[in-house]
């Protein structure tokens, strides 16, 4: 039987699959602890709940305006208005089942085969399949060397006549990394003065720590409010990733474009999860602000932790629940007669030997790192810290 070139070179989300490997385990019975997923422990706000029974017992069970509520796009607007500053109409909003088709979506509506999107690296798995699921190319610029933070000439040298749009996310996954203003500032430029567009994904913009501060780049510079979309949802702020709910927010030509995409695809998503995200948005903040404070301190517990660790380093994250520590150190030493020859053989073996998962760095383009989600209890972060201590101390230089 035939597959498409398409799906022949698709490759399964590696974060997702270490997840799958964790439960599978834990199903044997094994007691593993997963810093894989990137989703919050927590359970979704009281409003959530109420305003989704609320749409069940009015019987709020049809289609609704395929792009999303119209309720619900006027809430995102007033949220834009509250949080930045910045004016949206909700026909600028297009409401998805989740934050990761309204990017798939927003490439289609601007990449043609062949068309370059900038990426920084490391950088988010998904954005790499999309683009290239859409056959555009992904053009990386790296950041490894500079504590994941991007540099501005870099980017400037990635941009030719192919260069389509930056892809920035901010606060980053897997870095944890925060853009900061002047950097904004100048990557606004580049994309003014070379006619792109700048897809900006602030899923985790609620996620701030310490000094660090977020900023939304329309706010900043107004006239990138012509060529910029932005991406967020409710997954990560609220606690609310299995309810599927995103949205993208784009100049009116374009939001019409991408909904006449969304409308041919999935049309709206589910009506009870949409009245949901309204109830949070419109009355959960404490809920947001305690879940931030408490990523705050699970942020600060494991980053003390790995402090202490050897073979292991880190720039300490601003934002986001992730910590991206290179493990460079430990390639080419053994462990218990094996040789670790990459990151993917160190999460085999840290899996297999102390049933703590953690994601390979290859997966976000930065092979030679792990990912850790701290989104999961104090006590499993401790447990889990001391296993992978445990881990590293048996890593032997290898003849
Ligand atoms: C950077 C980034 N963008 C978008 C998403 C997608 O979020 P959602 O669960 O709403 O589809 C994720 C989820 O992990 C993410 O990390």
């Amino acid at each position: 039987m035939k597959f498409s070139q398409r799906i022949l070179g698709i490759k399964p989300s590696a974060t997702l699959a270490v997840d799958a490997k964790a439960k599978e385990l834990s199903a044997q019975g094994k007691n593993v602890i997963s810093f894989g997923a990137g989703e919050p422990d927590f359970n979704s706000p009281a409003a959530a709940f109420e305003y989704a029974k609320i749409a069940m017992d009015k019987g709020y069970t049809h289609y609704t305006a395929s792009s999303g509520m119209q309720e619900l796009r006027q809430q995102i607007c007033q949220y834009y208005k509250q949080r930045f500053g910045v004016e949206y109409k909700p026909n600028q909003v297009v409401v998805s089942n989740g934050a990761k088709p309204c990017i798939y979506e927003a490439l289609a509506a601007i990449v043609d085969p062949g068309d370059e999107v900038i990426l920084m690296a490391p950088t988010w798995v998904s954005y790499i399949e999309q683009i290239q699921l859409l056959d555009g190319q992904v053009k990386v610029v790296d950041t490894q060397d500079t504590d994941y933070v991007p540099v501005l000439d870099r980017i400037a040298q990635a941009i030719n006549s192919k260069t389509t749009a930056i892809l920035l996310n901010s606060p980053s996954n897997p870095t944890g990394v925060v853009l900061e203003e002047d950097l904004i500032k100048g990557i606004a430029e580049l994309v003014i003065k070379n006619d792109l567009w700048l897809i900006w994904d602030e899923i985790y913009e609620r996620l701030i720590y310490g000094q660090a501060r977020h900023i939304n780049p329309v706010q900043l510079i107004p006239e990138l409010a012509s060529r910029t979309i932005i991406i967020n949802g409710v997954s990560k702020a609220y606690a609310m990733t299995g309810w599927r709910i995103g949205y993208s927010i784009a100049p009116p030509e374009l939001a019409a474009k991408i909904g006449a995409f969304q409308s041919h695809l999935t049309s709206n998503p589910c009506s009870i999860a949409q009245w949901a995200a309204l109830g949070v948005m419109r009355e959960s903040e404490q809920d947001v602000i305690r879940m931030r404070d408490i990523f705050k301190d699970r942020r600060d517990l494991i980053c003390g932790l790995l402090s202490e660790m050897p073979f292991i380093s880190f720039p300490e994250p601003d934002g986001a629940f992730y910590v991206f520590p290179s493990i460079k150190e430990c390639i080419g030493k053994s462990f218990q007669g094996q040789i670790i020859t990459d990151d993917q053989v160190f999460c085999r073996l840290l899996l297999e030997s102390e049933a703590v998962a953690v994601v390979p760095g290859s997966a976000f383009l930065a092979p030679g790192h792990v990912r850790l989600s701290y989104a999961c209890s104090p006590d499993l972060i401790e447990e889990g810290m001391r296993r992978l201590k445990r881990f590293l101390e048996k890593l032997e230089t290898s003849n």
